[in-house]
């Protein structure tokens, strides 16, 4: 933990060094990685420490370790939590307990004592509760549910945060994140939640642009974003609701969230425009996170997708390991395969209506967020993003990492196109005429891609009997492989050029990485999205 006495005694900085162990019973971590799915705070009441996920994406407290909280004062009201797309859900009594949280003591705080868990991380994981970082509302949760009680819920139903800010009345209503990234390059294990102060590291933030929340009535961390682009061409979004103003789109940042998640659609489109990446239809092939769908995205693993989201006409690039996960699964053949597929997913439901995505850690890995409830300058709630990817770096980078990562891995890898045949029975191809990216090369990429694949790749490579009637498919296969090669070759000269004229803060010099490598550790709970909206 790097925590500095000299700092003020209000300043309330946790940062974590999550090196070679990570133990996530370790109690003296404050602010934990869980691999780079869950972040969480330590929470302590009574004599326990509670490893609590940071939800952006809710406002109330609940809290469920194996052994109880011990004593606390029973409200008798209960009250029921949903997340998602509904299936999961807590449910318990609203109960007051004095607790601490990143340095800050609170009286009598408002929490649901769990009771009955469905669909979420259970204590096995180590984490064993969570804390909304969203805004109080006297019409929903806690609050709401001790009123209706017959309580005062305005007075005794504060979240953990507007507890924390109350008791610093001389301070800014606001808290800033910075979440770490296990496995690249520097292997980031430190992050940091700072409530009413800003991380010293990151302090130029304040005087970045206040991204007020949309709509700005909202009470919840949305906005307004301009676009994304993959490997440098702009990825059209078709306006899904009517009141979002034409060429924007409304996203959720949800810390609760473990990847990104947008309509189907959306999703297609960004991976259509990474070359060599195959779409597989409700597939038995596995995402690496929740999607409402079982269609899978399979991207050559060593193709850094090359992706920003654009706020304010400012891009803010992703690292391409927040782009694609490696994975292992044993095939119908009984033989190992290794393939890395897309981690952007379909949201289903979550992402239709108000909010048309969910912007979760692997977007929020890549900035310094200050989330502010308002000042005495910009009363509507603002967001503050200060950019920590630099794209050259991230790119050498992921080269660097994923091949350790599959050096690493057991398995076997093959071409997407004979994967998804191998798994799925079904022959797939590139689908170019659906990619929507609007520049040159990515696209032609897909057209190349896809006069590979639409050769039935299995037939060629699984039939020895006839060789004299292969023979020029799979020369062609060669040729076809060695102009991807170069392809990509040039793509990453071009990623190289824009990665020296990007714009931002310089980032920590490039290190050699560990042979640690936690981003192979899958872990064992669901990242199922928090996020009750
Ligand atoms: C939650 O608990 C309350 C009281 O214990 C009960 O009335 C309610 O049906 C429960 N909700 C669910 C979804 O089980
Ligand atoms: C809190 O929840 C635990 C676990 O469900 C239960 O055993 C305990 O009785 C509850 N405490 C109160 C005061 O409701
Ligand atoms: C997806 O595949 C499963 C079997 O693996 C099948 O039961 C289901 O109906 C399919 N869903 C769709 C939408 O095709
Ligand atoms: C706004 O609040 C800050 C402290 O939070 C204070 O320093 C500043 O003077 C205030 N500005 C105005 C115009 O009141």
């Amino acid at each position: 933990m790097l925590f500095s006495a000299a700092l003020p005694a209000v300043f309330l900085l946790f940062s974590a060094l999550f090196v070679a162990a990570n133990d996530p019973n370790d109690p003296d971590d404050d602010i934990r990685n869980f691999n780079n799915v869950r972040y969480t705070a330590a929470l302590t009441v009574g004599e326990k420490t509670i490893n609590v996920i940071l939800d952006t994406g809710s406002t109330d407290l609940w809290l469920n370790p194996y052994d109880g909280v011990g004593w606390f004062e029973d409200t008798g009201v209960s009250h029921e939590i949903r997340y998602g797309e509904g299936a999961t859900f807590i449910n318990g009594t609203i109960g007051l307990a004095d607790m601490s949280i990143a340095g800050h003591d609170i009286h009598h705080q408002a929490f649901i004592n769990v009771s009955q868990i469905a669909g979420l991380d259970a204590c096995g994981s180590g984490i064993c509760g969570l804390v909304g970082l969203g805004f109080d509302s006297p019409t929903a949760g806690i609050e709401k549910a001790l009123t209706d009680g017959g309580l005062d819920g305005p007075k005794i139903g504060k979240s953990v945060l507007s507890s924390i800010f109350d008791m610093n009345p001389d301070k800014g209503r606001f808290f800033a994140l910075s979440l770490s990234r296990l496995g690249d390059a520097k292997d980031t294990a430190e992050a940091s939640l700072s409530i009413a102060e800003y991380d010293p590291l990151y302090a130029g933030v304040q005087w970045l642009a206040k991204r007020l929340v949309y709509p700005p009535t909202a009470k919840s961390w949305r906005l307004l974003a301009d676009g994304i682009s993959v490997n440098g061409a702009s990825v059209p979004w078709p306006a899904v609701s009517a009141a979002t103003p034409a060429g924007h789109h409304v996203v959720l940042l949800d810390t609760g969230t473990t990847n990104i998640l947008v309509p189907a659609p959306i999703r297609d489109a960004i991976f259509s425009a990474v070359p060599g990446a195959f779409l597989a239809k409700n597939s038995t092939l596995r995402n690496s996170h929740w999607s409402a769908d079982r269609d899978v995205w399979v991207v050559p693993c060593d193709t850094p997708v090359s992706f920003s989201v654009t706020f304010g006409g400012q891009p803010y690039p992703l690292h391409p390991l927040d782009l694609t996960d490696l994975r292992t699964q044993v095939g119908p053949d009984g033989t190992t395969y290794k393939y890395c597929v897309g981690s952007i997913t379909n949201g289903g439901t979550i992402t239709t209506g108000g909010t048309d995505a969910l912007y979760g850690d692997s977007f929020l890995r890549n900035v310094y967020t200050v989330f502010s409830f308002g000042d005495n300058t910009t009363a509507t709630p603002y967001v503050q993003l200060m950019s920590q990817t630099n794209e050259w770096e991230s790119t050498q980078d992921f080269a660097h990492v994923r091949q350790q990562q599959l050096a690493a891995s057991p398995g076997t890898e093959i071409h997407p196109a004979e994967l998804i045949h191998l798994f799925d029975g079904v022959e797939v191809w590139h689908d170019a005429a659906s990619t929507t990216a609007s520049s040159s090369s990515p696209s032609s990429t897909a057209k190349l891609a896809g006069n590979l694949a639409d050769v039935d790749v299995a037939a060629v490579l699984g039939d020895a009997t006839t060789p004299s009637k292969y023979v020029f498919i799979i020369i062609g296969l060669l040729a076809a492989n060695l102009l991807i090669v170069l392809v990509l070759a040039v793509l990453g000269v071009t990623n190289l050029v824009r990665g020296r004229r990007s714009v931002g803060p310089t980032r920590v010099a490039y290190m050699p990485t560990r042979t640690k490598d936690d981003s192979l550790m899958r872990s064992s709970f669901e990242d199922r999205p928090y996020s009750d909206k």
